[in-house]
């Protein structure tokens, strides 16, 4: 006989193998508090609407929450031949109580009961991601603020190319993290329906009140389509494709963390705490950290694709496929908080270079676009000037020298136009604090970039 609680139909036991394929409790287990959180407020509507006793309501709430604090306290422990989470809760229920645990499940499905804790599981996580996020964003402010003067080469296809500040390569980071911030709040308002009452695809003959359900949950608002309610699982795309985009701003951050920790660069040098020695070569200090992220980030990618190609074919409404959904969306959210936690203390105890920074800018020629302007400023057409100091920057390399170290008659065999003050319109510093346009590395646009991050992280939209 199957023990099985949506037992009836069958006459068999399931076999062994099919229940251990089916089961999903072991990984759906850690969404006991939103499942019973659930439960409750389901229980709490049937009572007040009358669709079950109010008084056995009562008793099924009590229920629920002493199976919530034994689940806590370490006293009631998952069963692995549980089929899913909500039997688990919904069989030790009906084993404390009875026939009013046996009630809980009226006008509902597992199917809208895993699409609601799914939802609010997911938005819990990520109100705990955002203030990571934030937390990063604040580092890259610090690290900005006392790095306003810190000239470094900007690169273009890895080649040095003009002049910027360290301050502002941070900032762009800051940027990139901002937009992640929104597109998590904009995946949470999405996601913040409620789905319970749309039962197994059809909603249901009782006369449940689903709103009331939504405010105890705290909820925006209600799923309009029953079918949807239970079939679609877009919010767990989305949020992996926001964690994607995340992980791909991380991964390459990791990289150039990775570049400038090298002794090709050494523009910074990671705190031991955060490095690893190598196992043969006494020399090394490996930046394990940031490279684990960028392998990580692949495999968040994974977990994306894993949910687009499991939903892709299937037929309206709720299939066993679905299930499929939470190792890869939890793997993502875990996978994404482990990076953020171990990547924002490295970064905060990072030591930089300063020097090696200025001297790699030094080299280079990343002042040449500036010598161009400088022409441009005293009449000649930019292409003009673009080839004068082409044929400059030819000339140095030549003489294994560079242009701030050229003679004045050496710049004036090339135009006439080239002056003393020359030598002040190529100077690094000048070149980075004239780029004073709004978004630009100039200590004072940057500083203003600093303050409107500093304003974003502020508010608190969830
Ligand atoms: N464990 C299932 C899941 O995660 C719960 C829903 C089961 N529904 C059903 N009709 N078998 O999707």
């Amino acid at each position: 006989m199957n023990n099985k609680m949506w037992a009836g139909r069958s006459s068999k036991e399931l076999d062994s193998r099919v229940n251990d394929f089916n089961s999903s409790i072991s990984f759906d287990s850690r969404m006991y508090r939103q499942d019973i959180k659930g439960s409750i407020a389901h229980a709490e509507m049937l009572g007040d609407t009358g669709v079950i006793d109010k008084a056995e309501s009562l008793k099924i709430i009590d229920g629920l929450k002493g199976i919530l604090d034994d689940i806590e306290s370490g006293r009631l422990p998952f069963n692995p031949e549980a089929e899913d989470i909500h039997m688990f809760v919904e069989s030790e229920l009906t084993k404390r109580l009875g026939d009013a645990g046996k009630r809980l499940h009226t006008a509902r499905s597992r199917n809208d009961q895993v699409a609601l804790d799914i939802r609010m599981y997911l938005k819990d996580e990520i109100r705990e991601v955002i203030p990571m996020i934030k937390e990063l964003i604040g580092v890259l402010c610090d690290i900005a603020d006392s790095n306003l003067d810190t000239v470094m080469p900007g690169y273009t296809h890895l080649q040095r190319a003009q002049p910027i500040t360290f301050a502002h390569h941070m900032m762009a980071y800051a940027q990139m993290l901002i937009r992640d911030i929104g597109r998590f709040e904009d995946t949470y308002k999405r996601m913040d329906k409620m789905p319970l009452g749309s039962g197994a695809l059809a909603s249901t003959t009782y006369p449940i009140d689903r709103r009331q359900v939504c405010s105890i949950l705290g909820f925006d608002d209600i799923t309009e389509n029953s079918l949807d309610g239970v079939s679609d699982r877009d919010f767990c795309i989305e949020l992996a494709s926001a964690i994607s985009i995340l992980m791909m701003h991380l991964s390459r951050f990791s990289e150039e963390i990775i570049l400038w920790s090298s002794w090709e660069f050494k523009f910074i040098e990671l705190d031991d705490a955060y490095a690893t020695g190598s196992s043969i070569m006494p020399q090394k200090k490996n930046p394990d950290v940031t490279e684990l992220i960028r392998g990580k980030t692949g495999r968040v990618y994974g977990d994306l694709n894993t949910l687009l190609v499991m939903m892709k074919g299937t037929p309206l409404a709720y299939n066993k496929d679905m299930q499929e959904d939470k190792e890869a969306v939890f793997d993502a959210i875990d996978t994404v908080k482990l990076c953020l936690k171990t990547f924002i203390p490295m970064l905060s105890t990072m030591e930089l270079y300063k020097d090696n920074m200025k001297n790699a800018a030094a080299k280079g020629f990343i002042n040449a676009t500036d010598c161009a302007d400088y022409l441009v400023k005293k009449g000649l057409p930019f292409r003009d000037a673009y080839k004068i100091t082409g044929t400059l920057v030819a000339y140095c390399i030549k003489n294994g020298t560079v242009l701030e170290k050229l003679g004045i008659d050496e710049f004036r065999s090339m135009s006439d136009k080239f002056d003393e003050d020359v030598y002040e319109a190529i100077k690094l510093e000048t070149c980075v604090n004239m780029r004073n346009v709004e978004g630009g590395p100039a200590p004072e646009s940057v500083k203003k970039q600093i303050k409107s991050a500093r304003e974003r992280i502020k508010d608190t939209n969830l």
